[in-house]
């Protein structure tokens, strides 16, 4: 008897301990914060008991969803994030909202967010919170704080210095190029041709990716691609759930299809590097990005490479995540532009004939074209599309 009353005991500590915590978090912690940022003048729509305002998000965001936007119209924001759309004129340019019980402070004036992106004194550590996009990424550049940011940038800088881009330049033509010869074989074929640009330029940039990551290994670099996006489309569908810690580890149909995917990503990743590493003395590890990256870690570290096999294989996923999203979409958003501007097309194709001739251009070529660079917008800014790696990260620079 005296056994059963321990043990009873014992799990009543466990869930009394297990509850107080939960309370903490769920219910004094919330009130905490709120009212320390009201304090300083920060405040934001309300704190719900464990959803937040995860329940406002979506439903604003079903409301909006496959609206399309006046052609004339550039303000995507009341679409793509209706939330702040709707919160900004209440709260200010500054404001703290909560995903589930994760409090989250929206900045939105821009000095405010250059000094955040700018700070290099470690106050603002990175954190995405959601367990499946961070499982996605790894610990890759995008994800890494501090020394161990230094030292994955080592490794992964030199891949991305001018002239070994420049030499990318090629691949990038040659896989342009084939996908223009598919319209053009589309078009000779007669009849009225309809051809979906956005989708075009997501294989475009797979492509490209896979081809200047991994080089030869570029089928199965392919194959990895397609696993991430997998992986990436299931993680980004629970961006705007409550996330319970318990239900991660929960053979649910969905995360057995994530730790699947996982696991081959992993495994893909590791064959083309392993194989890579055996291939080294006679082939050279290769002039693409995981060539260049396993060069620098090898020269870096000498016996003890400066970074793992598992840091490795996160670079690699992270290539593809920080990637191909930013480039498809830039792409297709310049050619919506052009589009609507066909003034611009005619500005733009007579530099391009003028600079490079019937030849496709190289990456010499590109620093010639400077109409690209400098688009004047409707009311007259100077705007430089694509600056982010020569001023937020130095890639290029
Ligand atoms: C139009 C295309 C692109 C845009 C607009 C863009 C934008 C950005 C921005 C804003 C950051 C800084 C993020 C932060 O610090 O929070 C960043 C970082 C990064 N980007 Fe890009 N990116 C593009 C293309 C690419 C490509 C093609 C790759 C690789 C194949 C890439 C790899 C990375 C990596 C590894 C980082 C982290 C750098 C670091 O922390 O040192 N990006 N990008």
């Amino acid at each position: 008897m005296g056994l059963v009353w321990m043990v009873a005991a014992a799990v009543a500590a466990v869930l009394a301990s297990w509850a107080f915590n939960a309370l903490v978090y769920l219910v004094w912690r919330p009130r905490a914060i709120t009212r320390q940022l009201r304090a300083q003048g920060v405040g934001g729509p309300g704190y719900r008991f464990l959803a937040g305002n995860l329940a406002e998000i979506k439903r604003l965001r079903a409301d909006t969803a496959g609206a399309a936007l006046d052609v004339g119209n550039h303000d995507f924001v009341p679409m793509v994030q209706p939330h702040f759309h709707k919160w900004i004129p209440i709260h200010g340019r500054t404001f703290l909202y909560w995903f589930g019980a994760r409090p989250s402070l929206c900045v939105a004036d821009v000095n405010m967010v250059k000094q955040v992106l700018s700070d290099r004194g470690g106050l603002y550590p990175k954190n995405l919170g959601n367990p499946h996009i961070a499982r996605l990424l790894g610990k890759g550049l995008v994800l890494t704080d501090g020394d161990d940011w230094k030292r994955h940038r080592k490794v992964v800088h030199p891949a991305f210095n001018m002239d070994k881009l420049k030499m990318m330049t090629v691949t990038m033509s040659d896989c342009a190029g084939s996908m223009m010869s598919e319209w053009t074989a589309k078009m000779e074929k007669g009849g009225s041709v309809e051809i979906e640009l956005s989708h075009q330029f997501e294989e475009l940039t797979a492509d490209v990716i896979s081809h200047t990551a991994f080089g030869s290994s570029y089928e199965q670099g392919k194959k990895v691609f397609l696993a991430q996006k997998e992986l990436q489309f299931l993680a980004f569908s629970t961006v705007f759930n409550v996330q319970i810690p318990a239900l991660r580890y929960l053979p649910t149909e969905k995360n057995l299809r994530i730790w699947k995917l996982d696991k081959e990503v992993r495994t893909m990743l590791m064959n083309i590097i392993k194989t890579r590493l055996a291939t080294k003395d006679t082939m050279g590890y290769g002039n693409d990005l995981l060539g260049l990256m396993l060069e620098a870690c090898a020269a870096e570290g000498g016996h003890n490479p400066i970074l793992s096999m598992d840091e490795i294989i996160d670079e690699c996923k992270t290539f593809f995540f920080a990637g191909h999203d930013t480039s498809s979409h830039l792409l297709t958003w310049t050619m919506f532009l052009l589009s609507t501007h066909p003034e611009w097309q005619e500005k733009l194709r007579e530099e391009v004939l003028r600079e490079c001739g019937s030849e496709v251009p190289t990456g010499d070529m590109l620093n010639k074209l400077q109409l690209g660079q400098h688009v004047p917008t409707r009311n007259s800014e100077v705007i430089r599309p694509c600056v982010a790696h020569s001023e937020e990260c130095g890639f290029g620079s």
